[in-house]
């Protein structure tokens, strides 16, 4: 299953059809024919069922009656006479979801009936969300096309990371995510759940933990164990991460003892650069992170536990005596070595607990246990180091969601990208990827936003076979897919307006938000060098009502490639191109206007300025082609420097159009 398996085959058809299957399933074949949806659809299950089964069947079909309009029988047969779904699953599948667990399904629909037949109960819960993907209507009908589809997916671990300790996200926030990680084929929530800016979970056998290092934001050990149910129910594994020995300050405010500097400390406010890191010399931290372990392991049924180990800060190290002197009796040469030595000792605690060690890429190092697991952040060749040095890996380096990148940037970003050099055997230690909401300025308002749709691009990278790489047909099916997940429950598409009409107090939102059609939020890196902010700020800035990659990119990119594709290029893309320029180039006034009624729509001006002289140079250029005059190299260079300009951040948005107005000027 995982590996590149599928990289000699072709594409699958799925993307010649007019299917929008969100992955691509690794065969598809479309033929003749149709399943008409109608009152008296019956789902039948056969061969093995359980509990998690028929929730699944019991969560789908009040979905298909809310697509449909149809009222339909939620009874759920043993057998298959008169039923219009079948769904032959073999076996439960693994007691606790693991890495190996099989996922694939296959489904045979015709104009009686679809078969849906899987191994286990997670296959069966991957086939439903395709089922439901199938469902196509025309004038009068809604329909199930007559397909034969096999799938599986390309890797065995397809994860998301949700930061919630710089910004704490409740449980509805967490469980809409999980629907849209199952709609999606997703199968891991990584949870970051502890940072310098707050623990959060509930340890009763270490109450300050909580107490004093979460502003009494945290969950309560039922809510995790409702949570890890939650997945389960939807094929997704839950591995916590409580980072250290570094990124632990929310630790020491309750247990300063267990720190390698005296403290005081504090929940951390900022974003980085926290001092605060656990000793690694003395027995008490051991038997701390063993009572710790022991006690929250058991709300984690999932034999992963991931440790962070990232960015660690070694001042204290440095600046403390005994730490120095530690070092030199047990030949720790550095700090990397001292680290090393910490995550032997924390090994041993989680095998002893029956967890199986992940760490981020710094633990890499010769007396790193060969067991762990190493999660690549900081770039693609770590995932390579790791897996010709024995490690099992996961690639999260090209999937950060807080860069701010494109859905086809990501996209196209393979964990075993053609040019690797990994040899079969390194290869198959590849275990797969994590895209990572970090949440330093993402709050429970904008992280639908902030993740979605973009990760739906990412999961197919995951689950496709590696040749699933047409970009256009990805945004068509990310647009229909993005429709999707909001039926889920999900907020991003609401995400912008709703924000614009808080911003302005009103309902008059149309300039920002046309605006919004052509920009996104800068990155986390660029926000946080353009001003202080905390986890105290309000995130309710226009950069909060912004969204990553919004369509109108690639539509203009579109549409400019039709324009330069030849001298005689339609006059229809001419003129659609010239009215996206001019309403650009006539859009400041309207935004100054709305923000001389509303002080947070002021971080709208220098978009909306740019964005006008982007409109202007671009309906110039557009001019220019149509006439067939050229523009003098005097307006052409002057024309490159104010693009080169608007191509920067401006104040926290950046536009995404600039790239494409810039082609029209190359003649
Ligand atoms: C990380 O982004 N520091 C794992």
């Amino acid at each position: 299953m995982a590996g590149a398996a599928n990289a000699q085959q072709p594409a699958p058809r799925a993307s010649q059809s007019t299917l929008s299957l969100m992955p691509v399933p690794s065969s598809v074949t479309v033929r003749d024919g149709r399943l008409v949806m109608d009152s008296t659809f019956r789902v039948a299950v056969l061969h093995h069922t359980d509990a998690r089964l028929l929730r699944a069947i019991t969560r789908m079909i009040p979905r298909i009656e809310y697509r449909t309009g149809l009222v339909l029988s939620h009874a759920i047969a043993r057998d298959s006479s008169g039923a219009t779904l079948v769904i032959d699953c073999q076996s439960a599948g693994q007691a606790v979801q693991g890495v190996d667990e099989d996922e694939s399904y296959s489904i045979e629909s015709n104009s009686r009936s679809l078969i849906l037949h899987a191994t286990t109960t997670v296959g069966v819960i991957r086939g439903l969300e395709t089922v439901l993907q199938l469902v196509g209507g025309d004038s009068g009908r809604y329909f199930i096309p007559a397909v034969s589809i096999t799938d599986s997916p390309r890797f065995r671990w397809r994860g998301l990371l949700v930061d919630v300790s710089r910004h704490f996200e409740p449980v509805p926030a967490i469980e809409r995510t999980l629907d849209g990680m199952a709609a999606v084929k997703l199968n891991v929530l990584h949870w970051h759940l502890s940072d310098d800016q707050g623990i959060r979970v509930e340890s009763r056998r270490y109450p300050r933990l909580q107490g004093m290092g979460s502003d009494s934001l945290y969950y309560a050990q039922a809510q995790i164990r409702a949570i890890v149910a939650y997945a389960r129910d939807r094929g997704i594994r839950v591995v916590p991460e409580f980072d250290m020995p570094g990124h632990s300050t929310a630790w020491f405010v309750g247990y300063p003892q267990y720190a390698s500097g005296p403290g005081p400390y504090g929940i951390g406010r900022h974003w980085a650069g926290y001092p605060g890191v656990f000793d690694p010399t003395r027995e008490t931290v051991y038997r701390f992170i063993d009572g710790f372990v022991g006690e929250v392991s058991a709300l984690f049924p999932d034999a992963y536990w991931h440790i962070g180990g990232d960015e660690v800060n070694a001042t204290q190290w440095k600046q403390n005596p005994r730490i120095q002197q530690y070092m030199r009796v047990h030949h720790l040469v550095d700090n990397a070595a001292l680290q090393a030595h910490f995550n032997q000792r924390v090994s041993i605690i989680l095998t002893k607990h029956r967890k199986r060690m992940i760490g981020w890429d710094e633990v890499l190092h010769p007396d790193l246990p060969r067991n762990t697991v190493v999660q690549s952040w900081r770039g693609t060749k770590y995932l390579g180091q790791a897996a010709a040095q024995g490690f099992s890996g996961i690639l999260s380096a090209p999937y950060y969601l807080d860069a701010m990148q494109s859905a086809e940037w990501h996209y196209l970003a393979d964990p075993l990208a053609g040019d690797s050099t990994l040899t079969q055997e390194q290869i198959a230690r590849v275990l797969g990827g994590e895209a990572c909401m970090w949440a330093e300025l993402v709050s429970n308002g904008s992280i639908d936003s902030r993740i979605w749709p973009r990760l739906a691009a990412i999961a197919e990278r995951f689950w496709s076979p590696q040749s699933v790489t047409d970009i256009g047909d990805m945004y068509r099916r990310l647009a229909i897919e993005d429709v999707r997940l909001e039926q889920l429950g999900l907020g991003q598409e609401s995400h912008t307006d709703r924000s614009l009409r808080r911003i302005v107090n009103g309902p008059d939102i149309a300039a920002l938000a046309e605006l919004l059609r052509f920009a996104e939020p800068v990155t986390l890196g660029q926000r946080v060098r353009a001003g202080p902010t905390t986890q105290m700020t309000p995130l309710v800035q226009i950069v909060d009502a912004a969204r990553p990659d919004p369509p109108a990119r690639w539509k203009t990119q579109q549409m400019v490639s039709e324009v330069v594709s030849s001298p005689t290029a339609s006059l229809a893309a001419h003129d659609s191109l010239a009215r996206w320029f001019t309403e650009w180039r006539d859009l400041a006034p309207r935004v100054h206007d709305v923000a001389n009624r509303a002080p947070l729509a002021q971080g709208a001006i220098p978009a909306a300025d740019a964005l006008s002289s982007v409109g202007a140079i671009g309906l110039a250029a557009l001019e220019a082609r149509k006439s067939g005059v050229p523009l003098s190299k005097a307006w052409t260079d002057s024309a490159a420097v104010t693009l080169q300009a608007a191509d920067r951040p401006q104040g926290l948005l950046h536009l995404v159009v600039v790239p494409a107005v810039r082609r029209l000027l190359t003649p």
